[in-house]
């Protein structure tokens, strides 16, 4: 696999029945391909993470997969509300989640301390009332 794979996903900002369809896509690609199976779950994982998030706090975005030999790297942009402390925000527990959203089940504050742990690099990009940029880097164990 010399060759990048590419992959797109629009992630509607509405609809809660929909959010995990991309990240769900690629674990197909990725099980397709035969990659590792702990980076399989481990993408799978961060990227259903930070896609919800999209959902829930930013009203949608764009998400771009590149799957190579070395690594899967992940790149999710939003124009939501931004984040104003990204430090804060890191920490477990933090959520400014709504009461409704809670009722589903989201808000324990654990989407972005999840996606760091099982990701090799992550960075944040945010500027508040502009949006909000996470690139997350899976590396693919070489033998
Ligand atoms: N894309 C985003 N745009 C704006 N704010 C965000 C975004 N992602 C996360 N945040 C902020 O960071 C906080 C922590 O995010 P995190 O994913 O850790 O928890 P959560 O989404 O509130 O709950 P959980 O992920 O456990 O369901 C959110 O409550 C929200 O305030
Ligand atoms: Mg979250």
């Amino acid at each position: 696999m010399s060759q990048k794979i590419i992959m797109n996903f629009t992630v509607p900002g509405d609809d809660f029945t929909r959010a995990g369809e991309a990240s769900s896509a690629v674990k197909r690609a990725l099980k397709q391909l035969g990659l590792n199976s702990d980076v399989i779950r481990r993408v799978a994982i961060a990227m259903y993470e930070g896609e919800i998030n999209m959902v829930i706090h930013a009203n949608g975005g764009e998400i771009v997969v590149e799957i190579g030999s070395d690594d899967v790297q992940m790149i999710l942009t939003d124009h939501g509300p931004g984040i104003q402390d990204i430090a804060l925000a890191m920490r477990e527990g933090y959520s400014t989640a709504p009461d409704e959203v809670r009722n589903l089940g989201f808000g324990a504050g654990m989407g972005l301390p999840n996606m760091k742990k099982y990701t090799d690099e992550m960075t944040i990009d945010s500027i508040v009332g502009q949006g909000t940029t996470v690139r997350m880097v899976v590396r693919v164990p070489q033998s």
